[in-house]
């Protein structure tokens, strides 16, 4: 894990990983136990829309006696060119932990090295970190177990898609991507994956007695409708793709969806989605992932502050 937070799936080790997922889905169950949050505060900076990650990070951390502060760009100094890092470094010296959503994954990275307290990657242009901890806390919910499990991911190799593959490399699962010419994944990512990921053009080939069935917006926040062309009608996940799929198959969406673009009505609202189960698990995914980087350690306290208490 580097700087103490969360940037990528690959700054968490299989065994971290395991326990955050595992971790996720005993709080859904059984609660978080008390208020361990109590006195520490999340700084969030949303630089994209969000609806999920922001309420859920939010509600968690008051649901764990912690508190959220929501910081909007336009009315930060950044909207008049303070930088990134003089921002993560003056945030270091009031809270406990720094959330982000940003456009360019240096950004965060950016954050991550002038910072003295985590920060967790809040969806970047090229990965999304936390929705991967919620997918992959989704199927062990419903699959038992999150090894041996074969996943497809059909449209576009967004950021969503990126960090789904590398949970499956640390969750020992295997997936096949189809996507079209061009809107293929990461490349360091694929190549960092080795075995557990195959690249397709097919989307029935790729759903083919897959255990989870998963895709994207075809429009992301950073890429706009230009990739519509490309993805649209193949790529969409209808009740055909579905049923080449394990006739116990679950359906993942990260949200917001479109019906009738990357995945038909049928199918989203029909008996084999899991996308409302996946919405809830941002909330206990993003706790666990709190509890873990909050509770793990003594927050670096600098001289000034520790003075201050
Ligand atoms: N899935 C997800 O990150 O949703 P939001 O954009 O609403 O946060
Ligand atoms: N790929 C999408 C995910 C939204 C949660 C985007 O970046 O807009």
């Amino acid at each position: 894990m580097t700087a103490g937070g969360l940037l990528a799936v690959s700054d968490l080790s299989r065994r971290e990983f395991g326990s955050i997922v595992r971790r996720a889905v005993s709080i859904r169950r059984r609660g978080a136990g008390g208020m361990p949050l109590r006195g520490k505060t999340l700084a969030m900076i949303f630089n994209k829309p969000s609806t999920r990650t922001r309420a859920s990070f939010e509600a968690g951390m008051a649901q764990l006696g912690g508190h959220a502060l929501n910081l909007e760009p336009q009315s930060m100094q950044t909207s008049r060119g303070e930088s990134a890092a003089d921002t993560a470094r003056t945030l270091s010296r009031y809270v406990d932990c720094i959330m982000a959503r940003v456009y360019g994954h240096g950004e965060i990275e950016e954050m991550a090295r002038h910072s003295s307290v985590p920060v967790i990657n809040g969806l970047s242009n090229t990965h999304h970190p936390c929705q991967a901890l919620a997918d992959f806390a989704t199927i062990l919910d419903r699959k038992g177990r999150m090894d041996r499990l074969d996943i497809a991911w059909i449209g576009d190799g967004s950021n969503v898609c990126n960090s789904l593959i590398e949970a499956c490399a640390l969750a020992g699962s295997r997936i096949r991507v189809a996507t079209p010419a061009g809107l293929e994944p990461d490349g360091r990512v694929v190549s960092a994956a080795g075995g557990s990921v195959e690249l397709l053009r097919d989307p029935a080939e790729a759903a083919a007695g897959a255990d989870v069935v998963a895709t994207d917006t075809f429009s992301s926040m950073h890429s706009g409708s230009s990739r519509l062309k490309k993805l649209s009608p193949k790529y969409r996940v209808t009740e055909a793709i579905m049923s080449a799929s394990a006739g116990d198959s679950i359906f993942l969406h990260c949200l917001p969806a479109k019906r009738g673009v990357e995945v038909d009505a049928s199918v989203i609202d029909g008996p084999r989605s899991a996308v409302w189960d996946e919405a809830e698990y941002r909330l206990h995914a993003q706790k666990a992932l709190l509890l873990y980087l909050l509770g793990r350690r003594e927050r670096r306290r600098t001289p000034s502050r520790a003075a201050d208490t």
